[in-house]
């Protein structure tokens, strides 16, 4: 950015575990918490998988099978099997806890999308800018063109940062199947989510 010579007014990140979130997001945090800077930051996930907008904030195991250690986090419960949508890295459970933290201060915002919608902004992106881009940050890229579309109705000039990490060269059968007219959408019944927080477990 300091060679763009210019500083985000939005960061936004595609968040299955939260890794690629922090690492674009987490300097430019110290500088609003330290009370500089007015930024905000964006968390994308998928509708199917969706641990910041639906789960709740409690300890969780990090893994499926319980083995680790309980982490203070937002999951949806470590038992919890969600759909075979094509950004498979973004299907975890839960979230790392220093942005689950930071989500339940404020400090992030967070939103969904279905993988339809994000396959869209993918396509209009790789024609406007020669990229493709992998499954996980079509949803960033999502967000980020929303929150361009919203500027450009305010008439707002905003710097948007968005983190595109990862290629789609190996995921071209999604495309395949975003063209085919294939590609489902999945909504998350709340009864699946409650069933998987029951394995969450129950400290007291
Ligand atoms: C390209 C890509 N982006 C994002 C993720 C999600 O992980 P994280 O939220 O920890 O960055 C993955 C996980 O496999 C990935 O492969």
């Amino acid at each position: 950015m300091e060679m763009a010579d210019a500083y985000p007014d939005v960061v936004i990140g595609c968040a299955g575990g939260g890794s690629n979130l922090a690492g674009i997001s987490f300097p430019f945090i110290a500088d609003k918490l330290a009370g500089k800077t007015n930024t905000r930051f964006i968390a994308v996930e998928p509708e199917a998988s969706p641990s910041l907008t639906k789960g709740e904030f409690t300890y969780d195991f990090g893994d499926a099978i319980g083995t680790t250690p309980l982490f203070k986090m937002h999951t949806l419960g470590h038992t919890f099997v969600p759909n075979p949508i094509h950004a498979g890295g973004l299907r975890y459970h839960g979230m790392a806890p220093l942005v689950s933290a930071l989500f339940d201060a404020g400090v992030y915002e967070a939103k969904a999308y279905h993988q339809n919608a994000c396959f869209e902004a993918a396509i209009l992106f790789a024609s406007t800018e020669g990229i493709i881009p992998a499954p996980e940050p079509t949803h960033a890229l999502k967000a980020a063109i929303d929150e361009a579309l919203e500027a450009k109705e305010t008439g707002e000039e905003k710097n948007i940062l968005f983190h595109l990490c990862g290629h789609g060269h190996l995921d071209l059968s999604a495309y395949d199947n975003y063209f085919s007219g294939d590609m489902v959408d999945y909504a998350l019944p709340s009864e699946a989510i409650a069933e998987a927080m029951k394995s969450v477990p129950q400290i007291g």
